[in-house]
């Protein structure tokens, strides 16, 4: 497993012990900023505010601020609350309460004294797990795309919805992790990004790491996904997930069921990179909590203004209601795989229940 470069990274500890670094996606892509997280209500603004989001991130960041609720009370019953606290910041990315568990199932046990060392450890654990994860997923990601250039004998397209980058977690990505790897090794692909209203990831976080890595890509309108592949320029889609039901039903950025769809019908294949860590055998889709985030979202639109400031701007008329969930499910019979750190598995229950039994 190769280690991400160090530029990469999204969140790093302060060597003091005290506090933790992430890059506020905010000021993406205008301006590079970092934010110094002190405490665990400073992760907890992070998170729901979405300085950091993308499902991996956000967990490992959860991580974090367990780690840095330790420093000030380690108690059991502060630890549950630092627990409830996070989990609520977003509701629908699995990852979040998934990676408070774990905290919570190494810490619990120990005793208090020793727990605040404990958290920095199984934080930073968590946090390379990540990475070494993603990186997995890439390279049985890039097998599927060497096997489509060789069968097609031309550079591929490759559709992606929202961001599920290096930005989206600790490092690498999970579904850009393919695409960097057939960068590397010199394969030709071109991506194609989906904007992503109305927060466009798309267009201000893959757009921009993409450029950073050197990865031809073009920005599209969402809407134009459906156009391109009837007319064959699209080769493979490839998005990330925020969580997996057992069913092998895909929870990710709205828009991503239209894609699906629309892949459906024109025979390209539709791929979720995933980690485990994004599965939640527990729920059925219609179970799954979507997140519903400010109409002005979507009535208003941000961006560079020519004072090199950033501005919002309205686009609906005054008073206009709108309607904003932030997430959709497509059903796994459009999803023609699940590309995980264990390799390609379909989406379906029995092959997902293999990937998660005991061993
Ligand atoms: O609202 P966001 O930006 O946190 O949504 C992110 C996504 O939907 C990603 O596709 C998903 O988290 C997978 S990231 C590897």
């Amino acid at each position: 497993v190769s280690a991400a470069p160090a530029h990469q990274r999204t969140l790093w500890p302060d060597p003091a012990g005290d506090a933790v670094f992430v890059l506020d996606q905010r000021a993406l892509p205008h301006r590079r900023v970092e934010l110094r997280l002190r405490g665990l209500h400073q992760v907890f603004e992070a998170i729901a505010h979405m300085a950091v989001r993308g499902a991996p991130l956000i967990g490992a960041t959860a991580a974090y601020g367990v780690a840095l609720q330790c420093c000030s009370d380690a108690g059991n019953a502060a630890l549950r609350q630092a627990k409830a606290t996070l989990d609520a910041a977003r509701p629908t990315a699995v990852n979040l309460a998934w990676a408070t568990q774990r905290m919570l199932g190494r810490l619990l046990p120990l005793p208090e004294g020793q727990r605040r060392a404990a958290a920095w450890q199984a934080a930073q654990a968590l946090a390379a797990e990540d990475v070494a994860a993603n990186s997995a997923i890439g390279e049985h990601g890039l097998a599927v795309l060497q096997d489509m250039a060789r069968r097609k004998g031309r550079r591929l397209n490759v559709l992606t919805h929202c961001n599920a980058g290096w930005l989206a977690t600790v490092g690498w990505g999970t579904a850009l992790a393919p695409i960097y790897k057939a960068h590397a090794q010199g394969l030709d692909v071109h991506v194609w990004v989906d904007e992503t209203r109305p927060r466009n990831q798309g267009a201000a976080l893959t757009a921009w790491e993409l450029a950073q890595a050197g990865v031809p890509h073009t920005l599209l309108a969402d809407n134009a996904g459906g156009h391109l592949m009837q007319r064959g320029e699209v080769d493979i889609v490839i998005v990330g997930a925020d969580r997996v039901t057992a069913q092998g039903d895909v929870c990710n950025k709205i828009g991503t069921y239209l894609k699906a769809l629309a892949a459906h019908d024109n025979g390209v294949p539709f791929f979720a990179a995933v980690p485990l860590s994004t599965l939640d055998l527990s729920l059925r889709a219609e179970q799954v909590p979507i997140e519903l985030r400010s109409p002005d979202e979507v009535t208003q639109v941000t961006g560079l203004g020519p004072d090199g400031q950033v501005h919002s701007v309205r686009i609906a008329p005054e008073g206009t209601p709108a309607l904003n969930p932030a997430f959709d499910l497509t059903p796994a019979r459009l999803v023609s795989g699940l590309i995980t750190e264990c390799g390609l598995t379909p989406a379906n229950e029995q092959a997902l229940r293999a990937l998660t039994a005991p061993r």
